[in-house]
């Protein structure tokens, strides 16, 4: 009756007795789990993320789940209620080329809605990120707005109440955190029922520009570039100029008051001096991207800043398009000062000068991480195409923005980080535009035809080195742990984890070994807490204080975990979710494709882990006109 394992393992019986009270709640919860982010991962969009440190923090967005055990989508778009991180610190394994590991263990309780299209503004100062904007989509209607936070510190989220001025809150409007000088900007967007409590069953375009300080809690509303409504364009910071920098907003679409939209075209953008308040439109030149909306862009600047390029990915065409997509597939880089586009991929040299890559998306996010070495294009929507193959390793992309291995003259841009990269250079494409070399030295400053004199003071701007405002941290930064428990604790730990573990080994020889390794790290959560119960029971007078913080998560997402904080630390780094199973496809690097991982075309797609795609589902559809 028992396995036949059990001779060899003695541990393994001598606690299956104690196992075997508690199956009957395993079996439930291993049958009851629905899919998560982390093992069934196939596609996301419409996310918000933020780089704080050495975490890429992933927010809510939709998901597409794997179907069943196949390595193709499920058709369904699923709310993503998890707060995840990719950790940027983790690459591990062969030649150190691979993608960051993906936890989905943060708090994220059911309270905290779930948005899509909204903004994550990062405060790496104090340790905390803001959520603000996006369209409820868990719970579908939007309530009273306030702004709320993530505390990486004491992993939880804080709410800041409601704003003192009244906001229109929406959806898809472009926007960037500054951690330096503690700022949110948030720009235009769609205010719908969905973004806003009271907000129009239909969604309208808003001319709305705000700033949110992060140590006063305020919020402002700013002047815009015109009155005229905007969405779905993109914000970036740039640190230059004075204390508050320069912000540059492009693309997307303006608005004609009424339901009419025109794309804004990047031949021409807006900068913002965020100290004086001031805004420049300023001509472009070059390759210049074809019109759209909901792309990504981050900025990487010369190593002796005398250069800022911005790197723009994707997004979903505006009419009228000069090519066929209905999305693209393709990155440019936006030099400044001198206002140069350069097309990076697909190559011109190779194809057609408006040719994009075959696989257009948009709701991407793009973040640099690394010291800018590596931009992290991740996720989009595909909005035309038939292919439903499941994305690799978390649908994260790699671009080297200084190309592979910081060259600067490699041909080639996708392809895993490597563990010793420690800067950026500036690509030959743009240093062979604008002069200077990969360690910077631009030569050309100023637009094709110099600076118009309304906008003189830009080239002041961009020539004066950025006085930091050298903000401090408002609260203790340095990773106190909130409680320490007592050694009765640790041994009640112990026995629960040695209860918990055998629970699991008894339900994987039960219930078969694939089921438990797809669920595993949501299984031993909640079966840790279950352990954790029958263990209070006994010590409950002396542990009641110290454990108290174990319990709180008690109604939470069933997916999430909180090992860290059942050893007393809530301070970054020490977050303990297991590895993934070697055999994981999303932990290796994609098969024959260490370079070159991100194809253009649907067909040089890597044959994922084996399993053969026998059954083709129609596309993902949008979910709504605009996302
Ligand atoms: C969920 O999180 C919110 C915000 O941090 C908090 O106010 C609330 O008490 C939490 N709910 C539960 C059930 O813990
Ligand atoms: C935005 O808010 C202002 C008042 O704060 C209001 O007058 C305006 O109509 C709002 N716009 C939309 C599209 O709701
Ligand atoms: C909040 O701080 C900003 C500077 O960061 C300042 O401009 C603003 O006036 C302050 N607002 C209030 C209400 O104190
Ligand atoms: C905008 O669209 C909505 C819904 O489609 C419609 O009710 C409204 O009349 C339109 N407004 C204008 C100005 O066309
Ligand atoms: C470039 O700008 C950054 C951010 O302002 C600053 O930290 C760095 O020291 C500057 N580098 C040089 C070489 O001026
Ligand atoms: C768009 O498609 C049509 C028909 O397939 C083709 O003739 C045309 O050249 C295409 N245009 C571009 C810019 O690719
Ligand atoms: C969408 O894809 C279909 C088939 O692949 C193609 O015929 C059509 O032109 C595409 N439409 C757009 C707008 O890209
Ligand atoms: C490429 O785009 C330019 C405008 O940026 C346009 O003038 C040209 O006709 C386009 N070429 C093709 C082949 O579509
Ligand atoms: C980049 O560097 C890695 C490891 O240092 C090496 O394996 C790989 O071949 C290099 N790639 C290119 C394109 O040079
Ligand atoms: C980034 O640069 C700093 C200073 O040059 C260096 O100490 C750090 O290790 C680099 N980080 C990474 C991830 O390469």
């Amino acid at each position: 009756m028992l396995p036949a394992t059990c001779l060899q393992h003695r541990l393994r019986c001598q606690i299956q007795a104690l196992s075997l009270l508690f199956l009957f709640l395993a079996l439930e919860s291993v049958t009851a789990v629905s899919q998560e982010p982390q093992s069934d991962f196939c596609r996301r969009f419409s996310h918000q993320s933020t780089v704080i440190d050495d975490r890429l923090y992933i927010d809510g967005g939709y998901i597409n789940y794997r179907k069943d055990d196949k390595n193709y989508v499920a058709t369904e778009n699923e709310p993503n209620t998890w707060l995840g991180y990719h950790d940027l610190n983790n690459f591990g394994g062969q030649d150190g080329l691979l993608n960051p590991q993906l936890h989905i263990n943060l708090e994220k309780n059911r309270t905290m809605p779930t948005v899509a299209g909204g903004i994550l503004w990062p405060d790496s100062i104090n340790k905390r990120f803001y959520l603000y904007g996006g369209n409820w989509i868990s719970p579908q209607r939007a309530d009273a707005f306030t702004l709320t936070g993530y505390d990486i510190i004491n992993d939880r989220w804080d709410d800041f109440g409601p704003s003192k001025i009244k906001l229109n809150v929406t959806a898809l409007g472009a926007g960037v955190g500054v951690s330096q000088t503690g700022k949110g900007y948030y720009y235009g967007g769609w205010v719908s029922d969905k973004s806003m409590d009271g907000g129009p069953k239909d969604a309208a375009m808003v001319s709305d520009f705000y700033e949110y300080s992060y140590d006063n809690n305020t919020f402002k509303s700013l002047k815009g570039i015109d009155d005229r409504p905007r969405a779905e364009g993109g914000m970036i910071w740039i640190p230059t100029g004075d204390w508050a920098g320069v912000l540059v907003y492009m693309g997307g679409v303006v608005g004609d008051g009424g339901n009419k939209t025109s794309p804004q075209p990047l031949d021409e953008i807006f900068l913002y001096d965020a100290t004086m308040e001031v805004w420049y439109k300023q001509k472009t030149e070059g390759q210049v991207p074809q019109n759209r909306g909901q792309f990504c862009a981050d900025v990487a600047r010369a190593p002796d800043n005398s250069s800022y390029n911005i790197y723009l990915w994707g997004g979903k065409a505006e009419y009228p398009p000069l090519t066929n997509a209905s999305a693209y597939s393709d990155v440019y880089v936006l030099s400044m000062p001198s206002f140069r586009w350069l097309k990076a991929d697909p190559d011109i040299s190779i194809a057609p000068a408006n040719r994009t890559g075959s696989r257009g998306r948009f709701g991407s996010s793009c973040n640099m991480v690394n010291n800018m070495s590596h931009m992290f294009i991740i996720g989009g929507n595909y909005p035309n195409e038939s292919n439903v193959d499941c994305e690799p390793a978390w649908a994260v992309h790699g671009f080297w923005t200084g190309t592979v291995n910081n060259t600067g003259n490699n041909e080639k841009w996708w392809g895993f980080q490597t563990k010793d990269t420690t800067g950026n250079v500036v690509p030959s494409l743009v240093y062979s535009a604008i002069g200077g070399d990969k360690n910077g030295g631009a030569v050309i400053k100023s637009p094709k035809d110099g600076f118009s004199a309304e906008n003189r003071p830009l080239s002041n701007l961009f020539s004066s080195a950025w006085p930091s405002p050298n903000r401090q941290p408002s609260r203790n930064v340095h990773g106190e742990a909130p409680s320490r428990l007592s050694t009765g604790a640790i041994v009640g730990i112990a026995v629960g984890g040695a209860v918990a573990l055998a629970i699991i080994l008894f339900a994987w020889w039960r219930l078969g070994k694939r089921v438990l390794q797809r669920r595993e790290e949501k299984h031993r959560a909640e079966v840790t807490q279950e352990a954790q119960q029958m263990n209070q029971m006994q010590q409950e007078e002396q542990q009641k204080q110290q454990t108290q913080h174990m319990y709180q998560d008690r109604h939470f997402h069933s997916g999430q975990s909180h090992y860290s904080s059942y050893f007393g630390s809530g301070s970054v780094g020490t977050v303990t979710t297991p590895p993934l199973n070697e055999s994981h496809w999303g932990s290796l690097p994609v098969p024959g494709s260490t370079d070159q991982q991100f194809p253009a075309d649907a067909t040089e797609l890597p044959a994922s882990d084996g399993n053969a795609i026998i059954e083709h589902k129609p596309s993902v559809s949008p979910v709504s006109p605009r996302m």
